[in-house]
């Protein structure tokens, strides 16, 4: 069981308060990602989680036990870092076994743990290798080994895919997601990245300067941004937001468009525009247009090929049925 509770937990360092008293929950088996800009709390949350900083103020509950004042170690969360931190002198196989060793576990069970983490995670023929001789993404992996075989009741994950070049991370993010189905483990998992948050999650919580802007499931989040952060955070190419009088027109402050809802014509259409940039990635085009009142430059997503370039006059036309409407706090409108 792994179902972690935070409840009012708070956390200031000095007296700056990083984390405004915050609730989660998280159930058992699901699979939770933290995302938000840089310095917005993510890996403090976790370190809150793990054990690692201690809370301000609040409560941490993990299957229903008062585990504020646990120290990490028996709290059943293994965390996995950016940084895998292996020995560099000892095997993989050691270096998996490691946290059964400290804990002094009989050996039958340590190398039947290892053998079956290794198979999980496709590590079976470099048992005997060292770190050096192995890539990032196999490195990646014996570090989620030597997570794995403690059997935490969740695994808590800062940003383990950043070190990876684009390839390998792509990889992993998929080991990872099969990783959870199999062994339906609680994972709390942080990152940057978009698509892995939203190929990942269960459910996915936006973090602005501590704060949790909105909780949901990918789509849900992606379909109904609750305020203007997060529709503009998730999602990328980012939504479009326009401002004054195209906004007036649908009773809102701000209108949101994201590029996928924009159509793009050379003949007509509701705004007209010029091209600064097309980029052309093959699978889409991107293409950002200026002189849209209200929104310099709104960027348009078009599939495949289309022969526009810098300079080019086009004419763009929202999709309605996907336009989203904020208020002047920026909240959405029904
Ligand atoms: N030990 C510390 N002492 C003082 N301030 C800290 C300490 N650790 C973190 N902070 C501050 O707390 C805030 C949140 O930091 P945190 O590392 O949780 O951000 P993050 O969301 O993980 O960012 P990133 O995406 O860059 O990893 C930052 O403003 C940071 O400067
Ligand atoms: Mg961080």
């Amino acid at each position: 069981m792994g179902r972690i509770q935070l409840k009012q937990v708070k956390k200031s360092f000095g007296d700056v308060t990083v984390i405004p008293p915050l609730d989660l929950e998280i159930n058992d088996g699901e699979f939770v990602v933290f995302v938000g800009p840089s310095g917005c709390g993510k890996s403090t949350l976790l370190r809150l989680i793990a054990g690692l900083e201690d809370m301000t103020d609040g409560k941490i509950e993990i299957d229903g036990q008062d585990a504020t004042s646990l120290p990490p170690a028996k709290r059943k969360l293994a965390m996995v870092f950016q940084s895998y931190a292996l020995y560099p002198h000892m095997t993989v196989r050691k270096n998996i076994a490691f946290p059964m060793r400290m804990a002094g576990m009989d050996q039958a069970e340590q190398d039947k743990r290892i053998a079956s983490a290794a198979k999980a995670l496709n590590l079976t023929d470099y048992l005997d290798r060292r770190p050096g001789q192995l890539s990032g993404g196999q490195r990646q992996r014996v570090a989620i080994g030597r997570a794995i075989v403690r059997e935490p009741e969740a695994f808590l994950f800062d940003e383990p895919l950043s070190n990876l070049d684009a390839a390998l991370r792509v990889g992993m993010r998929m080991e990872i997601s099969e990783l959870h189905k199999k062994l339906a483990t609680t994972m709390v998992y942080v990152t940057h990245d978009q698509v892995e948050a939203m190929t990942m999650a269960d459910k996915i919580v936006v973090l602005q300067a501590g704060v949790i802007e909105q909780v949901g499931s990918p789509l849900e989040l992606y379909r109904a941004p609750r305020n203007k952060f997060v529709a503009g955070f998730i999602g990328s190419p980012k939504m479009n937001l326009i401002e004054g009088a195209e906004a007036t027109k649908h009773n809102a402050q701000t209108i949101g468009i994201r590029p996928e809802h924009v159509e793009v014509s050379t003949t007509d259409g509701l705004w007209q525009g010029t091209v600064g940039v097309a980029e052309h990635l093959g699978s889409d085009t991107f293409i950002h247009v200026h002189g849209v009142p209200g929104c310099d430059p709104m960027t348009v997503r078009v599939g495949g090929e289309i022969p526009v370039t810098h300079g080019d006059t086009v004419f763009l036309t929202p999709n309605l049925q996907h336009l989203h409407r904020f208020d002047a706090e920026g909240l959405r409108l029904a």
